[in-house]
């Protein structure tokens, strides 16, 4: 059931088995430190659903554990009903938010949707890389630029 009190966020990524996954993770974790767990919904979906019921990447899954991040989501895709249902839809990439606009059921649902890194402009970036064709620095990467914009986000949904 959806409950109307609560704040319904949707990570985005191509696969949902590594930048998204770790966002809904890390976001999750901060909301939890904030004591916030009951004001917040919090799930990641990616554009493709050649993924759809894998757990994380290993790799994603090993370098987030070693921040003490547990990826537990199963990938799946965007599915219309999102658009209804989440209030802020984030996408990592710029490639990610036109394949969401494809597939806007509404245009009054283009206001949901934003890239992560815009929560966070010091990091002068716009896009969380695709880490899954690169090595483990990618993944770090993915880590540090999520964990900063996740601060960001919070601070500013904060109820
Ligand atoms: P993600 O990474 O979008 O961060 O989950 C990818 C995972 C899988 C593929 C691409 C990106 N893929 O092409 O299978």
């Amino acid at each position: 059931m959806t409950d109307p009190d609560r704040i319904r966020i949707l990570f985005v990524c191509l696969g949902n088995i590594c930048r998204s996954p770790t966002a809904e993770s890390v976001f999750r974790q901060r909301v939890e430190a904030a004591g916030l767990r009951e004001a917040f919904e919090i799930d990641s979906a990616g554009i493709l659903d050649v993924h759809q019921g894998q757990p994380a990447d290993a790799r994603m899954r090993r370098h987030a554990s070693q921040r003490g991040y547990e990826l537990d989501s199963i990938s799946r895709p965007v599915v219309p009903e999102d658009f209804a249902r989440f209030d802020h839809i984030v996408a990592m990439d710029h490639q990610n938010l036109a394949d969401l606009l494809s597939l806007l059921p509404d245009p009054a649902f283009h206001s949901k949707l934003s890239l992560l890194l815009d929560e966070a402009p010091e990091l002068n970036r716009r896009e969380v890389p695709d880490p899954y064709y690169g090595g483990a620095a990618g993944f770090e990467e993915v880590l540090d630029l999520v964990e900063t914009a996740c601060d960001r986000l919070l601070e500013r949904l904060e109820p």
